[in-house]
């Protein structure tokens, strides 16, 4: 990642060179910034490299908006001026006709994908059919017949475009004026009118996504190492985040390892998505429908688990980089089996998970089981089940168990199950393969959970409105939390006193995936955050170890004021994790933040309080890179490469020469350039506006 630019806007450019020919459209507007341009990058894992990339100087081609399959064969042979940049609208961008374009990428100098503003209409997914194939339970050690999806395979619509690598740039443009200047150029310039051959001037895009790390995780960790010593100049990172958890009873994280009395029963879900391009991560019914479930169960068991705690602590986990071979969980698991948590794998009773669960048909739930250890008479999966049963009772949800001997879907329990058998459950909206149509793609979005609101409300307005799905969500987030009591050993008279807030869901689904800059969240962070809110949904891409992602912050701030109290402390004692100067024992029990609250109704001026709770973050880092284990089997190797620009532009090229030359070309030196500077690092001497 490029750490300078970390929240980098790409700007294309738009500029043309001063041949004497009118510009036509692209001379009006010499600069297109495309706001949400993104490019697809380069990960790394033991044995692979996936993603895109350009040359060093940018890939440059002529323009060619690809009007079907079959006009693909212009791109690939009978166009007379390659190589092309090749504009698809995304009901093209499938995996046939990319895969005719990679193989033909001599011809091929990249790719631009006009995203849509609406989501389509068929269910598309550039994912695996088998997510998290190699590193889930499910292996030939443990039951062959289970291996590799072959009873169910969950993604059925998986194309594993996200899994290929392209030797060329594939960036994703928003549809707006800006891209139609992009389709005007080519229209005007490039196409080839009954037959004939369009003629030079053409419109020509550059792209750059030149990436650092090449062929593995092992080759870009040793060039890390060599480089080091050198330069600190690192050329990949390793995925990753930090997980958040919190417990219903106070636990001391100093004292790692087991902890002889304690029981807990272990609440789980996952934060992390992605999709074919960087950082465009929606994960609405892939992450969001299963962790804002479970922060609203955790606020509804805040009441009852404090009035009439059960005997197990409950223990809430929220594990980040699930998408990449379950990074957040595996760690978990590899720390509780070393000593390095705060409980161990001794104390762990039980694992309720919840999943995808946004889109329920008939209100139906459904509770899937391992079949191979439930076999086992000491893992009492049963009594889990029925948790659950009693739980929906009286709701406006069923629950269901698919057929008995259907193995668990990807599921961060697998990584528990790989260590031993414990008993668990995973919640899901579906029986068999994803109900998910869109998994792990950019449409996975508010839209397609069918969150909307009426005509003409402001943004605040729209905050506090409580959406069907957010009543639906409500639901099963009051199931979750009732089965978690009774599973904890709590009394069945408690809870009806046990019900989710439909007021608190409707903004959480609100904050991620509409605009996490609202008065709502704003309450709950710590005024130095403000700045990371922003006007969009928030992004779930993991991105690299050791950086606390604005999803790992929002959901610690909100675990937080959602099952810990206002604690009537200073703020310099609130910073400094403690209840008073003298107090030193506090902070293995208890963490503290101080948020900046709301300002008084005839007041500007927010009143901050400290906020105390048992939330910790741990961390989300693959242990094959603390093993240095770079071609491990067990665990995560996905390394993300960096990269130095992210960019593109668009201009006319006067003929073959200065298109294959374009920077470069000397001659063009004298005329001047009109950039916005804004990104580029200084003037590119060779580039040239038009004038009018
Ligand atoms: C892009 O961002 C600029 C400045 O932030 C803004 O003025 C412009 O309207 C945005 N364009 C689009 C297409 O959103
Ligand atoms: C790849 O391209 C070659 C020619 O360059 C062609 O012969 C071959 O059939 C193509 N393969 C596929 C899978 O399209
Ligand atoms: C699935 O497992 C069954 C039972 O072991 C086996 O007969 C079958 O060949 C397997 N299918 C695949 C595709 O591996
Ligand atoms: C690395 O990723 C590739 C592409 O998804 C996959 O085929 C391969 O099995 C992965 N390697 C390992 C060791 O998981
Ligand atoms: C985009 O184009 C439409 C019509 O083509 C126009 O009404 C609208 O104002 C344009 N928007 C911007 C931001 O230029
Ligand atoms: C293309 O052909 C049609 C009919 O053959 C003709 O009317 C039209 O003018 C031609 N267009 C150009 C740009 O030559
Ligand atoms: C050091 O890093 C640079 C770029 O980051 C790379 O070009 C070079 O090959 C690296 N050196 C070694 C020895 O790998
Ligand atoms: C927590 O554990 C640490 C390390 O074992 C110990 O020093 C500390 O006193 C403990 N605190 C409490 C409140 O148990
Ligand atoms: C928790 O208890 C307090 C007072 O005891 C009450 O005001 C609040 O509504 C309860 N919250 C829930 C979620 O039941
Ligand atoms: C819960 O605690 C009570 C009182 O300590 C005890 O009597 C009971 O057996 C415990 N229940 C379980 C399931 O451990
Ligand atoms: C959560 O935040 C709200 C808004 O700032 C505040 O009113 C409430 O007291 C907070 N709860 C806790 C436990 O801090
Ligand atoms: C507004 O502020 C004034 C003076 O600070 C105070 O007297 C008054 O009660 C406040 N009104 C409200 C609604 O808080």
């Amino acid at each position: 990642m490029d750490l300078l630019s970390n929240k980098w806007i790409v700007n294309l450019l738009v500029c043309c060179l001063f041949i004497g020919v009118g510009c036509n459209s692209v001379e009006k507007k010499i600069y297109v910034h495309l706001n949400y341009t993104v490019p697809c990058v380069r990960l790394l894992n033991a044995t692979h490299q996936i993603g895109c990339q350009s040359h060093l100087s940018g890939n440059v081609g002529v323009l060619h908006v690809l009007e079907s399959e079959e006009n693909v064969d212009w791109v690939l042979r009978s166009g007379p001026n390659p190589p092309y940049l090749v504009i698809l609208e995304s009901p093209l961008f499938t995996r046939s006709i990319m895969m005719k374009l990679k193989n033909g990428s001599s011809r091929v100098a990249g790719v631009a994908v006009v995203a849509p503003s609406a989501n389509p209409l068929e269910g598309v997914s550039p994912h695996t059919t088998c997510p998290n194939e190699n590193t889930g339970v499910y292996t030939e050690n443990y039951d062959p017949s289970l291996a590799h999806c072959n009873v169910t395979v969950w993604n059925p619509l998986g194309s594993g475009l996200s899994y290929e690598q392209f030797d060329f740039p594939i960036f994703s443009l928003k549809d707006d004026n800006d891209t139609q200047v992009i389709r005007q150029c080519y229209m005007d310039h490039n196409r080839a009118v009954n037959g004939s051959t369009p003629q030079y001037p053409l419109c020509a895009m550059q792209l750059y996504s030149h990436m650092s790390a090449v062929t593995d995780t092992a080759t870009c960790m040793r060039r890390n190492d060599i480089n080091f010593s050198i330069s600190p100049e690192m050329v990949c990172d390793p995925l990753g985040d930090y997980n958040v958890w919190a417990s219903t009873r106070p636990i001391n994280n100093t004292a790692k390892g087991h902890k002889m009395w304690e029981s807990v029963v272990i609440a789980a879900a996952r934060l992390d998505s992605r999709s074919f391009f960087f950082e465009v991560a929606p994960g609405a019914e892939s992450g969001v429908s299963g962790f804002v479930t479970l922060l609203a169960a955790a606020h509804a068991l805040r009441n009852a688990t404090q009035e009439a705690p059960p005997n197990r602590t409950i223990l809430y986990t929220f594990f980040q980089g699930e998408t990449f071979d379950y990074i957040g969980s595996s760690r978990m698991v590899y720390d509780m089996q070393n000593n390095n948590f705060a409980v161990d794998l001794d104390n762990v009773h039980s694992v309720l998970e919840i999943g995808q669960v946004g889109l329920r048909a008939d209100s139906r739930l459904w509770l899937h089981s391992d079949p191979v250890s439930r076999k086992n008479d000491s893992v009492n999966v049963r009594k889990l089940i029925e948790s659950l049963q009693t739980a929906a009772k009286g709701l406006n949800v069923s629950v269901n168990e698919p057929g008995f001997s259907q193995p668990l879907p990807p599921s961060s329990f697998q990584r528990f199950l790989r260590a031993r058998p414990i008993p668990g459950v995973v919640i899901e909206d579906h029986q068999s393969a994803f109900t998910n149509r869109f998994y792990e793609s950019m449409y996975d979005n508010a839209e397609y959970l069918n969150i909307s609101y009426p005509p003409n409300l402001t943004p605040e307005e729209q905050l506090v409105f409580v959406t069907d799905t957010a009543k639906a969500l409500t639901e099963v987030a009051t199931v979750v939390a009732r089965a978690l009591y009774i599973q904890a050993g709590g009394a069945e008279s408690q809870l009806e006193g046990i019900n989710a807030d439909p007021q608190i869901v409707t903004r959480m689904l609100y904050g991620f995936l509409i605009r996490s800059n609202n008065s709502w969240f704003q309450q709950r962070i710590p005024p130095d955050f403000m700045s990371h809110l922003t006007d969009r949904p928030t992004n779930f891409y993991v991105g690299v170890a050791q950086q606390r992602s604005e999803l790992t912050h929002l959901v610690q701030y909100l675990l937080a004021n959602l099952t810990g109290s206002t604690a009537n402390i200073s703020q310099d004692n609130c910073q400094n994790q403690r209840e008073d100067e003298k107090d030193k024992e506090s902070k293995h029990m208890y963490s503290y933040v101080w948020v900046q609250g709301a300002a008084p109704p005839n007041s500007t001026k927010r009143e901050g309080f400290c906020v105390r709770s048992t939330v910790r973050l741990s961390k989300a880092l693959s242990p094959a890179f603390d093993l240095r284990d770079y071609t491990s089997k067990n665990y995560s190797t996905w390394t993300e490469s960096r990269w130095k620009s992210i960019k593109g532009r668009i201009f006319l090229v006067a003929s073959h020469d200065l298109e294959v030359n374009f920077p470069f070309t000397p001659q063009r030196q004298h005329m001047e350039c009109r950039f916005n500077l804004h990104l580029w690092n200084r003037k590119i001497p060779n580039c040239v506006c038009v004038y009018i």
